[in-house]
């Protein structure tokens, strides 16, 4: 019988795609999103995609009586836990309800783990851990730094609290920068604000939406100045995930840590170059000052999870640029989709 995994923040960026993943790999997923940051109409793409429907509860994660009350977690096998405050930018703002909300959903979801026994657990953290790393490319061993805004503090909690937990089995996953969309063009990043990363943006320019991109600081000690970055294609972050529960599954004691990169390090301004020669479109930028909280330059090294989950990323920045801009074109079609 397939096995039920929650996935919370399923209908977001990378949980939408892992949702789909998880389907194709016959698991059964479970959501529970309260859309602060994503679509309802995601969930009838990722079920068109899936042919498939897929039960969705609208609950905040950090709501424990709900959770607990509306779920029947003696039926789930496992959690993937996305759902996140998540941009860098606004954590400087609003630190607090960046800590509550991370942190307290995260804390909640463990302790229904130990009631119920539930040993597969995977939590999405982020690079942002290494801080700004002095040596390069960063393995799992690379020490942790302070992490250089509040999101990223709360992502090395997280991790910390999920160490410290009684679960048998986890998996975290260290994300780098994960861009592109589903190949169908049915679904990929949509923020309910204004986007924060560099791919949506520089779509965003492409489509018309903005005159320019401001490109933030040109001045790094790096090939071009602008700083440099691990950029992954979101259906191979996905397919991680995958990995990670099949493992756990496998195994009896299973406490690890990976990074999930494509282990090159390409700079803000080869991305643009990348993007305008694969889909053949011209983008208008500037530079402007650095951005707080970014960090100089940062790749990964994915030996690890080469070995031991046996995953490695499929898709090439290539294909990751021009399954962005599919999806930028796409996008505008959202709310018009008849199941
Ligand atoms: N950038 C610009 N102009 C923009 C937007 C971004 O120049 O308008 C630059 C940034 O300065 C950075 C690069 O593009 O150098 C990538 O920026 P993103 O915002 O796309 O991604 P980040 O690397 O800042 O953030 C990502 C994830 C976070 C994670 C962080 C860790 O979005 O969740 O990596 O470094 F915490």
């Amino acid at each position: 019988m397939s096995k039920n995994i929650i996935v919370t923040g399923g209908a977001g960026y990378i949980g939408s795609h892992t949702v789909v993943k998880l389907v194709e790999s016959g698991f059964n997923p479970i959501i529970i999103d309260n859309f602060s940051n994503s679509s309802p109409e995601i969930i009838s793409r990722i079920e068109l995609i899936c042919k498939k429907k897929i039960k969705t509860y609208n609950l905040n994660c950090s709501d424990q009586k709900k959770i607990s009350e509306n779920i029947n977690w003696n039926e789930i096998d496992g959690i993937i836990h996305f759902a996140a405050y998540k941009s860098v930018s606004e954590s400087f703002k609003k630190k607090e309800e960046y800590f509550l909300n991370n942190i307290e959903s995260t804390n909640i979801l463990l302790r229904i783990s130990e009631k119920y026994n539930i040993n597969n657990f995977v939590f999405s953290s982020s690079c942002t851990v290494y801080g700004n790393p002095t040596t390069l490319p960063v393995t799992e061993k690379t020490e942790l730094k302070k992490p250089s805004s509040p999101y990223g503090e709360t992502k090395k909690i997280c991790e910390e609290l999920i160490q410290c937990s009684a679960i048998k089995n986890f998996t975290i996953l260290r994300y780098f920068n994960p861009i592109g969309a589903h190949e169908s063009a049915l679904i990929g990043e949509h923020p309910s604000n204004i986007p924060n990363n560099l791919v949506p943006l520089i779509c965003e320019c492409a489509i018309g939406k903005r005159e320019k991109l401001t490109i933030y600081g040109n001045d790094y000690s790096t090939k071009d100045g602008t700083c440099i970055r691990d950029y992954i294609h979101v259906c191979d972050v996905a397919q991680a995930h995958v990995h990670a529960l099949q493992n756990m599954i496998k195994k009896t004691k299973t406490k690890q840590i990976f990074n999930i990169g494509l282990s090159k390090g390409f700079s803000v301004l080869e991305l643009i170059k990348l993007f305008e020669k694969n889909n053949n479109i011209k983008i208008d930028y500037e530079f402007g000052k650095r951005r707080e909280g970014d960090v100089e330059k940062i790749y990964a090294d994915c030996n690890l999870a080469k070995k031991e989950l046996n995953w490695a990323p499929e898709k090439t920045i290539r294909i990751a640029l021009i399954d962005a801009w599919n999806w930028e074109k796409e996008k505008k079609n959202l709310r018009q989709i008849i199941l």
